[in-house]
């Protein structure tokens, strides 16, 4: 990190950068100040690595040079503050550390303070994996951050954010802030909701996007915006989720779809770029429906092959019940040749047990064996069906397969989910090559089976493909556009709707009636009628984003001060109990709210 050492103005604490101490400065005096990283006597000398946002340099107090200071650097402990000034001289070719970019040479110390002393942390700081358990992590995050792998991880996603902004101001888009405290806006998860103490009973939910702000700023006539947007969302936490996180939030005006996709490649190739990762554009493109047949998902991983293939045609009439049942019943038969892979039958049964996990109700291997299958329901298929398996699957000796039946999507989604699941356990991705994919050609409308309802794929603003068929809207395809790096989710947008009426037949759809429209989404449908332009926008996970630019499986790591995966905070003790007083001042009690009578009313 040392080449990007910014600016030092010289003070009494230290004139330059610990990370700094380098060829240039060998035979000058200098002052750095940081943290004790280690301490170690030897042979009569300390030795304190002492480290600051920049780098590692190792002082050394000697006797000979200063017994005062000597005595104090022998006092000194891990994560002590420091600031201690002394000659630069190039180590002793035998005692350089070629781990720390200033390894060749050390400062001779003259004089040191201790500015501040540290209880022994409850980890190690030292190292660039820590082995504790998260919850203590989180507990001393400001411990935890000093670490230099998440000084990094942090400074990347400065460095993310900035590019982002100054490519966007350089296309001429504003930067403006929507409000925190708002209505709720459906992105399909709960809202966070705030009672308010001046309308007691009634509440304002934190934003799940800037959805609704967006177009309402389009229609007042910005044309180009953008946000680095907090957005909430109280839904189940995984790797890749929080509670609250950051999107990189943009709208545009007079715009279609082929407008905003190639904005957004050249924001992409702009930022990767200054990230160090070239690509190259256009990106590929997929329609939705070809991602879940030839990847069983919808956030497609196109470093690699092994694609999900339809077998259905060639087991149409097979005597085995298990694929014939399920075909005659209107259901697929779906396979992977994941090349030859020789495993113990453990490790087999272990991959049938994962699909369970995924949803399935079995998982078949087979082994291509002399033109035909050697798998334990080889016995079941006849020659002919398991040659034409094998054909299909473009098998040869050796290759293992996994199959899976089950209704089209199902199949196809389990079978992608241990593919995903298996790239990286046989190391099925090759190193180099970054795969960026639109996935266009949405449907507008998916049956939700538990309350038979349509819901919005996207989110209930997204514009239709051509004429709305009430009658049928499974048949729907929506203006909307995900874009997936490396089978992630990046982000995902679409083209809005800007004209009421068609706003309100969605909502129709997916039984907001015109009453609840208007109670809802009243002042979007109102601000439609007053010349909304043509317009749309997408929004891209930042701290997605800045994950897998800092090679971390978890959101978490980039996050200065995340939420645990049960979504709380070990360190402010966040969710807690509020006390009664509280409580009645907002109008609410322990059981819930008091009153619904709103206190100017
Ligand atoms: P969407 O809901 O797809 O779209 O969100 C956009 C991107 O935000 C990221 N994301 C999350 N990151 C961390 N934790 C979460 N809980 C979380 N949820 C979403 C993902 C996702 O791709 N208003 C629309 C955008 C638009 O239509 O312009 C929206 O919010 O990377």
């Amino acid at each position: 990190m040392a080449d990007r050492a910014p600016f030092l103005p010289e003070n009494d604490y230290r004139d330059t950068w610990c990370g700094g101490v380098l060829d240039d400065l060998v035979g000058k005096k200098v002052r750095v100040a940081g943290w004790v990283n280690r301490r170690r006597d030897h042979g009569g000398l300390v030795f304190i690595d002492l480290r600051d946002r920049t780098g590692i340099v190792q002082l050394v107090f000697d006797p000979a040079d200063s017994s005062e200071y000597f005595e104090l650097g022998h006092a000194l402990r891990p994560e002590w503050v420091l600031s201690a000034e002394g000659e630069v001289v190039r180590r002793d070719p035998e005692t350089v550390n070629p781990e720390i970019g200033t390894g060749e040479f050390e400062v001779r110390v003259s004089g040191a303070r201790i500015l501040s002393e540290a209880e022994t942390p409850p980890f190690e700081i030292e190292g660039f994996r820590s082995e504790v358990g998260e919850e203590a992590r989180l507990r001393h995050r400001y411990l935890d951050l000093r670490r230099p792998v998440m000084q990094e991880a942090i400074e990347i996603r400065h460095r993310l954010v900035t590019e982002m902004r100054s490519f966007l101001d350089g296309e001429g888009f504003l930067e403006i802030e929507t409000p925190v405290l708002t209505r709720s806006t459906p992105e399909g998860a709960r809202d966070f909701l705030v009672p308010s103490r001046l309308h007691q009973g009634s509440f304002f939910a934190l934003p799940q996007s800037p959805q609704l702000f967006k177009q309402m700023l389009m229609v007042a006539g910005f044309e180009r915006y953008f946000q680095i947007a907090r957005c909430f969302r109280d839904e189940d936490l995984r790797a890749d989720r929080q509670p609250d996180f950051t999107q990189l939030d943009i709208e545009m005006s007079f715009v279609g779809i082929e407008d905003v996709i190639s904005l957004n490649e050249r924001l992409m190739a702009h930022v990767l770029s200054e990230m160090g990762v070239e690509v190259e554009i256009p990106f590929p493109r997929i329609s939705h429906d070809e991602a879940i047949a030839r990847f069983g998902t919808d956030r497609p991983d196109m470093r690699f092959g092994h694609e999900v293939i339809d077998l259905t045609e060639v087991l149409r009439g097979t005597e085995f019940k298990a694929f014939g049942g399920v075909i005659e019943g209107g259901g697929a038969v779906v396979g992977i040749n994941f090349g030859p892979r020789e495993l113990p039958r453990a490790q087999l049964d272990g991959l049938i047990e994962e699909a369970k996990e995924l949803g399935a109700k079995g998982l078949v291997w087979a082994y291509c064996e002399d033109g035909g299958w050697r798998a334990p329901i080889a016995k079941f298929l006849s020659d002919d069906e398991q040659a034409g398996l094998n054909q299909a699957l473009g098998a040869s000796e050796g290759d293992l397969m996994l199959v899976a039946a089950d209704s089209p999507p199902v199949a196809a989604g389990i079978l992608g989910g241990l593919r995903t699941r298996l790239a990286e356990r046989w190391d099925l991705i090759p190193e180099t090559g970054d795969s960026l994919v639109w996935v266009i050609d949405w449907p507008m409308f998916e049956r939700d089976e538990r309350t038979d309802r349509w819901i919005a794929l996207h989110h209930p603003f997204t514009s239709p493909a051509g004429e709305l068929d009430p009658d049928d809207p499974g048949s729907a395809r929506a203006l909307a556009y995900d874009l997936v790096w490396n089978g992630v989710e990046l982000g995902g947008g679409s083209i809005r709707i800007s004209d009421p009426d068609l706003q309100k037949e969605v909502f129709a759809i997916i039984g907001i009636d015109e009453e609840e429209a208007a109670d809802r989404f009243g002042f979007l449908l109102e601000a439609l009628r007053y010349g909304a332009p043509p317009h749309g926008g997408i929004a891209y996970g930042v701290d997605r984003f800045a994950a897998l630019l800092a090679g971390f499986d978890s959101i978490r790591d980039v996050i200065a001060f995340p939420k645990t995966a049960s979504g709380n905070d070990p360190l402010t003790g966040a969710p807690s109990p509020v006390e009664e007083p509280q409580l009645r001042e907002l109008g609410l009690t322990r059981g819930g709210a008091a009153r619904t009578k709103p206190a100017d009313g």
